[in-house]
């Protein structure tokens, strides 16, 4: 059956029973897709779903009785630090996904008690940035930057916040160069497939040899409300990721590198549950022997 032949009355009943219960999405979605045919992503256009998070979001949640520290020590066998200083964060508000934070371990670890620069993109309530301060130390020259002028009040509490959009190629260079340079980016941002790509071209180049660039949140990319969706040519993974992996391998096609400002200073990239983490280094011609 074609989209067309459904009754209008059926999808308005089930964009009103997922207003009310949103956690049936997928299971809604299952059932259209396999018996009426129609594919997912069109039924979502149809209702106007778009107000609708594709998944809920509850089902996230962690058992509040044992605790946040306790979720990510048990879940991910975690024994450093930073989930203790995430969980006892105080005044300002942070927002981070619980198995982030070994990863941000396994990736940052090497930097601590350093004076490394380091760029938060996505400021909100600045308490990242007090997470930041505390596990680098206070050799770190660590900023924020946020769209939101209100992130201003919480400028110079755990690091330097400046005002200005991550599609700004002008203000990112000009916050770069007040840091000094920077070793680490870490975007958390908007995190729209159209600004993803741009923040990176323009500040992946600026990272030192040595010095990582995170993406966050890229579940994101799965999602219309921001550009993305499945297998959608927006998706970061499907289309900037792709074009990455593709250019790491240049040397074994004939298609040229997509992004060599990116691509010919990034031999390693990490895809984690909605974190990439590319590793910035040189780019080096594989040399091969045979050695008997
Ligand atoms: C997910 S929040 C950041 C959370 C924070 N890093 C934390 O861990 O608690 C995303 C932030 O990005 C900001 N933002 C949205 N679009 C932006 C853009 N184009 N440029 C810079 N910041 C943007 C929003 O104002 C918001 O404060």
């Amino acid at each position: 059956m074609s989209s067309k032949n459904i009754d209008v009355t059926i999808l308005e009943s089930l964009n009103h029973l997922l207003s009310n219960h949103p956690h049936l999405l997928p299971a809604v979605y299952d059932m259209v897709h396999t018996q009426l045919g129609l594919p997912k992503d069109q039924l979502r256009w149809l209702t106007g779903q778009n107000r609708i998070p594709l998944v809920d979001i509850h089902q996230f949640d962690y058992d509040r009785q044992l605790g946040v520290e306790h979720d990510i020590r048990s879940k991910y066998q975690y024994d450093g630090d930073l989930a203790q200083i995430y969980a006892n964060n105080k005044g300002c508000l942070v927002h981070k996904w619980h198995h982030y934070i070994p990863l941000y371990d396994r990736y940052f670890s090497a930097y601590r008690g350093k004076p490394i620069r380091f760029l938060e993109i996505g400021v909100s309530g600045g308490g990242s940035l007090q997470m930041w301060r505390k596990y680098f130390g206070e050799q770190a020259i660590i900023y924020g930057i946020d769209l939101n002028p209100e992130c201003a009040k919480v400028n110079g509490i755990a690091g330097q916040v400046r005002i200005g959009s991550q599609t700004d190629t002008e203000f990112l260079a000009s916050v770069v160069a007040e840091m000094g340079g920077v070793d680490i980016v870490l975007d958390d941002g908007s995190h729209h497939m159209d600004h993803i790509p741009v923040t990176l071209k323009a500040l992946f180049p600026a990272v030192s040899v040595g010095g990582l660039y995170l993406i966050e949140d890229l579940h994101t990319a799965y999602w219309d409300t921001f550009g993305g969706g499945y297998r959608a040519p927006t998706n970061f993974f499907s289309n900037t990721l792709q074009d990455l992996v593709d250019d790491m391998h240049h040397w074994y096609h004939i298609d040229g590198q997509k992004l060599p400002e990116v691509s010919s200073f990034c031999p390693a990239i990490h895809v984690h549950d909605s974190i990439v983490v590319l590793e910035k280094q040189p780019l080096q011609r594989p040399s091969r022997s045979i050695i008997a």
